[in-house]
């Protein structure tokens, strides 16, 4: 997948994996990894899907509903990407934390409910339930930081408020952030984000 890796200072901390939005590309989330972590390395991805010209990690029928088969396929392909980037850029593919907007924050979401190791934890920004129609794995303190918008049109509260309860049944530690914005990305919760981090 095309990508961006920057090396961190400090090899104790993680690589952040960074997800973009609909529409966005790998350079979008840099300034965000950058705040949350400086010392940390960063793999920023890609989606492969376009959708119009719009980079995505997968296909969608509509605003909203998901492409299912597209979707497992494609977090199957991202999975085995952040192995394959790990032993090429040398990183611990046991510490990686996913900073994720929107679409990258759905898949992000799917990475957790398929795999009980993909991630050592995650930053989702206006994610949605990437799957109503699974069982998740056993999730056990996996940290997760989910920030919503109360107005976020795209993702209705209730699809914040079911994500951070699928998430805490399957054992993951989950913190619900709300700003009293829409779907955009706000610098206060990637504010609240930080200090979440910080805390871990
Ligand atoms: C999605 O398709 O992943 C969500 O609707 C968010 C977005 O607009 O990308």
């Amino acid at each position: 997948m095309k990508h961006i890796f920057q090396k961190g200072t400090d090899p104790s901390k993680p690589t952040f994996l960074m997800l973009h939005g609909t529409g966005g590309n790998e350079n979008d989330l840099l300034p965000i990894a950058a705040h949350i972590d400086s010392q940390a390395s960063v793999l920023s991805v890609r989606g492969n899907v376009s959708e119009n010209g719009m980079p995505r990690f997968f296909k969608r029928l509509s605003e909203g509903v998901f492409d299912m088969e597209d979707l497992k396929m494609r977090t199957e392909e991202l999975h085995e990407f952040i192995g394959k980037a790990a032993e090429e850029h040398g990183f611990d593919r046991a510490n990686v934390i996913a900073i994720g907007y929107s679409n990258g924050a759905n898949i992000a979401a799917n990475l957790l409910f398929t795999y009980a190791d993909a991630l050592k934890g995650a930053i989702l920004h206006h994610p949605m339930v990437p799957n109503r129609d699974t069982e998740l794995p056993d999730l056990a303190n996996v940290p997760v930081f989910i920030a919503a918008g109360t107005n976020d049109p795209i993702c209705p509260a209730q699809e914040s408020t079911d994500l951070e309860r699928l998430l805490s049944d399957a054992g993951a530690s989950v913190k619900l952030h709300w700003e009293n914005y829409g779907h955009q990305l706000t610098m206060p919760e990637v504010e609240a984000a930080k200090e979440w981090y910080d805390n871990l």
